[in-house]
């Protein structure tokens, strides 16, 4: 059983659809960028939560929460997961994205597509 069972043409093919998705685009230093969201699911008590504690140790690091503040860039929508994620992100990013710096009781999500909209950048 010498054969490797992925033939070459295969596995060329499987680069390019890579390329083209844009995964390996997002490449930096090796690693795949990722990024901290809310879990759909998340109920609204949680999400205000994960919001109050990101912005608390966000301001801790010398960093804030302006861009879900009214007139901030992340503002709109204004609905509680869209807040809670646009934070959750920022203190992940902030933390050296570690894998535990996104768990949130169980209510953070670790993506690798960029979940930037509009003017909303995430970091
Ligand atoms: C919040 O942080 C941003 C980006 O670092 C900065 O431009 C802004 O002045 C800060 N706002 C407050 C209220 O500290």
């Amino acid at each position: 059983m010498a054969k490797s069972p992925v033939s070459l043409p295969l596995l060329y093919f499987l680069l390019l659809l890579s390329f083209n998705s844009g995964i390996l685009l997002k490449l930096a230093n090796g690693q795949v960028k990722k990024w901290c969201v809310a879990k759909p699911s998340t109920d609204d008590k949680a999400l205000v939560s994960n919001i109050n504690y990101a912005c608390e140790q966000l301001g801790i690091l010398g960093f804030n929460c302006s861009q879900i503040q009214p007139g901030g860039a992340c503002y709109d929508p204004n609905t509680y997961i869209n807040h809670a994620s646009s934070v959750m992100n920022s203190y992940y990013q902030a933390n050296g994205r570690q894998e535990h710096n996104c768990n949130f009781q169980g209510s953070g999500l670790i993506t690798i597509s960029d979940p930037s909209y509009g003017n909303c950048q995430y970091p």
